[in-house]
């Protein structure tokens, strides 16, 4: 999860691998209230673990339902469920809902009919925008069952109490009507809730207005299914939740992965896997319940090339440019934002209709997106219900703000391959994308990022890369570990693949001055970095790495020929989208001589022989000063006046004396130093 304020995308160019998808937030969602209000255990398989989920699960946990951990039977994870039975344990409760639509709905609606029966008051809130988001008609539904519900804030928004005293009686004789234009969260959150109240009647809703947004309510009428409840519909206009109804639960249930989530891989696919092997999408596939799969008509209509079969996708370029296309696009509502993103690669003007319920999602979407994409260089319109796209005649670089809406985000990733736009190959120019808040995709896909990395390329010379070279202990790790916190990119430290060649060599009882046995050792070196650890033959050897006798010997064989060179393909494979922080001593001079920024870090002797000396004290070790002192200095004579790549600053280094500087305020220097040399505004 890159929680960091943005992250820049370089400019991307293909696309292969596999992407496995996390669960869909609207099942997930929905699985977990049905399997609380149901009777019995309830073991559900890969549910969503994200921002949406969580408010759920700690709704559910504090209205005193058992929720647990367990292992899932492809290894996945899933979650164990004791459910209510229908019958209130708590009686009052503030619940949180954070900016999930897919809590607030249902709960408020299942919460209103058990106060009302049992008695209880529950509260429901959420963030700011969640009270922007309106429930009025859910709300009046409820209301005119005889449930009693409190408007804390603007009436017909959130936050809410809903009420009442045990053995209250409902109005369920006569047909519910709710309003089905707006969201059609309002009837899902009813057919979810009523069954509650239904034991001694048909109860009956009649949806007034168009119902948009269909396959959602296909999905509650699916998933109510599993759990015992058959709903019948006339025309999606009248629905029959049958007298006697009870939730019982289906042992287990499995959650497919989320198709909204999928779009964003399908239409890389139909960008960037070109010339060779397709993307595969697992998690969502031909057999899918969620109406969202139907983003894969639209795109084949743009020119994606796509395979399906049950649970997987395999997707590839087809037609290039993409296609423009006209579309209504009421029956993928969120699928439909990915669309947009796709018309800025289609030759022609791309029209999405019949989407106003853009305009009360997580933020509104409409307007997010035509601001955003005019960013980018596109002439977008806009109207009420519709937007329309025409591709960029120049792209710009863009800082993309995310509205706080993880759709947002995840769309503009799709910008970066700019360079492959109106071009026959792959070999344009590239911008970079800069999206503000790129942790807001936690709301469904907290791994966005990290995914799209696993399965795209880029030009080593688009990577940005940052060299912070400097003499040993001057803080060059710290440093480099604090800025590429900042902006997200992988790291190198390249001082440890001469540690642990040392140490190997130490292992190996290998000469410090036979070269070629060393330069072989570098060259096949069995090592792997897990997080900040670094594994050596399948063991842990970051401690041992910092051993002085090890240093030291570092600090000699890197002054062979060979075994620079044999090192130096394993210092270039760390280019990986989306940048790179590499420290060392020959970063910005011999190994990335294009680095976009390269910091040379100084320190006096004295300043850096105290903080090596409160290191090894911290850790326990015994140390002099004194001794220290000089070790440093005769490391920093050889790697100065070493032949090969010796300690210098590279021609175009920017020099920054850290001895009166904290780490921060370090790290805020180097961050304006890149700014300035970034091409947003
Ligand atoms: O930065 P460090 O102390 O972990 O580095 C260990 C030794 O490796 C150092 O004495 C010099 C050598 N080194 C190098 O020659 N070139 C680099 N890019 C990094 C380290």
């Amino acid at each position: 999860m890159f929680d960091i304020p943005f992250l820049d995308l370089p400019p991307l160019r293909g696309a292969s691998g596999t992407v496995r998808l996390p669960g869909s937030k609207s099942i997930s969602n929905r699985v977990l209230l049905l399997a609380a209000l149901a009777e019995g255990e309830t073991l559900v398989h890969e549910p969503l673990a994200s921002d949406d989920t969580q408010v759920m699960l700690d709704a559910l946990r504090a209205l005193g339902c058992e929720v647990q951990p367990a292992e899932s039977r492809a290894g996945g994870s899933a979650l164990r469920i004791g459910g209510l039975g229908g019958r209130l344990r708590t009686h009052e409760a503030a619940l949180f809902l954070g900016n999930a639509g897919t809590a607030m709905r249902p709960l408020t609606a299942a919460l209103a009919l058990l106060a009302a029966t049992q008695g209880g008051r529950f509260e429901l809130s959420g963030v700011p925008r969640m009270h922007e988001r309106p429930i009025g008609d859910l709300v009046e539904a409820l209301r005119a069952l005889g449930c009693d519900i409190v408007d804390l804030g603007q009436p017909g928004y959130p936050p809410l109490r809903v009420q009442g005293q045990a053995g209250g009686r409902l109005r369920t004789q006569a047909p519910i009507p709710v309003r089905g234009d707006v969201s059609s969260q309002f009837l899902s959150a009813l057919l979810l809730a009523l069954p509650l109240v239904s034991e001694a009647q048909d109860i009956v809703i009649e949806v007034q207005g168009e119902l948009i947004s269909k396959p959602y309510v296909h999905i509650t009428l699916k998933l109510l299914a599993r759990f015992g409840i058959e709903v019948a519909h006339e025309q999606w206009r009248r629905f029959t939740v049958p007298r006697g109804s009870r939730y019982r639960s289906p042992g287990a249930i499995h959650v497919e992965g989320d198709a909204s989530s999928a779009s964003y891989f399908i239409a890389l696919g139909a960008i960037a896997a070109h010339g060779g092997a397709p993307l595969r999408i697992e998690g969502v596939g031909s057999d899918s319940i969620q109406g969202d799969i139907r983003f894969v008509d639209a795109a084949q209509a743009m020119g994606a090339r796509v395979q399906a079969g049950p649970g997987w996708l395999q997707v590839s370029r087809g037609a290039w440019p993409l296609q423009a296309l006209t579309l209504d696009c009421n029956h993928i509502p969120d699928a439909a934002m990915t669309l947009a993103v796709m018309a800025l690669y289609a030759e022609g003007t791309t029209r999405l209709t019949n989407i106003a319920s853009w305009r009360v999602k997580e933020t509104d979407r409409i307007a997010a997106m035509a601001t955003e994409l005019r960013k980018l260089g596109a002439a977008v319109t806009e109207g009420p219900d519709f937007i329309e796209v025409t591709p960029p005649a120049r792209w710009q670089p863009a800082t993309i703000h995310t509205y706080d809406d993880h759709r947002m985000a995840m769309c503009a990733s799709l910008a970066a391959f700019n360079a492959l736009a109106g071009r026959p190959a792959s070999d344009g120019p590239g911008l970079p994308v800069r999206i503000l808040d790129p942790r807001c995709v936690g709301k469904t896909f907290p791994d966005y990022f990290e995914t799209l990395f696993g399965v795209v390329s880029a030009d080593a010379q688009d990577v940005p890369v940052i060299t912070v070279d400097g003499p040993t202990a001057s803080g060059k790790g710290t440093l480099a570990a604090a800025l590429a916190a900042r902006l997200g990119y992988h790291t190198l430290d390249s001082g440890s693949l001469y540690r642990t060649t040392a140490l190997a060599a130490l292992q190996d009882g290998i000469a410090p001055d036979d070269e070629a046995a060393l330069a072989r050792l570098a060259a096949l070196l069995d090592l792997r970095f897990e997080g900040a650890a670094v594994m050596l033959r399948g063991r842990p050897v970051s401690d041992e790495l910092r051993r002085e006798d090890v240093g030291s010997l570092a600090s000699r064989i890197a002054a062979l020929p060979a075994v620079r060179e044999a090192l130096h393909s394993l210092q270039l494979a760390f280019r990986r989208p989306p940048g790179l922080v590499a420290d060392g001593r020959d970063m910005g001079t011999v190994v990335f001589p294009d680095a976009a920024l390269k910091v040379f870090l100084t320190a006096s002797a004295a300043q850096r022989a105290s903080r090596r000396h409160k290191q090894l004290i911290s850790k326990g070790i015994q140390a002099n000063i004194t001794d220290l002192r000089a070790d440093l200095e005769a490391r920093d004579a050889r790697d100065r006046t070493r032949s090969i790549a010796p300690l210098k600053p590279a021609e175009d280094a920017l020099a920054l004396d850290n001895s009166a500087l904290s780490v921060d305020e370090s790290v805020d220097v180097v961050l304006g130093w890149w700014q300035q040399r970034r091409p947003f505004d």
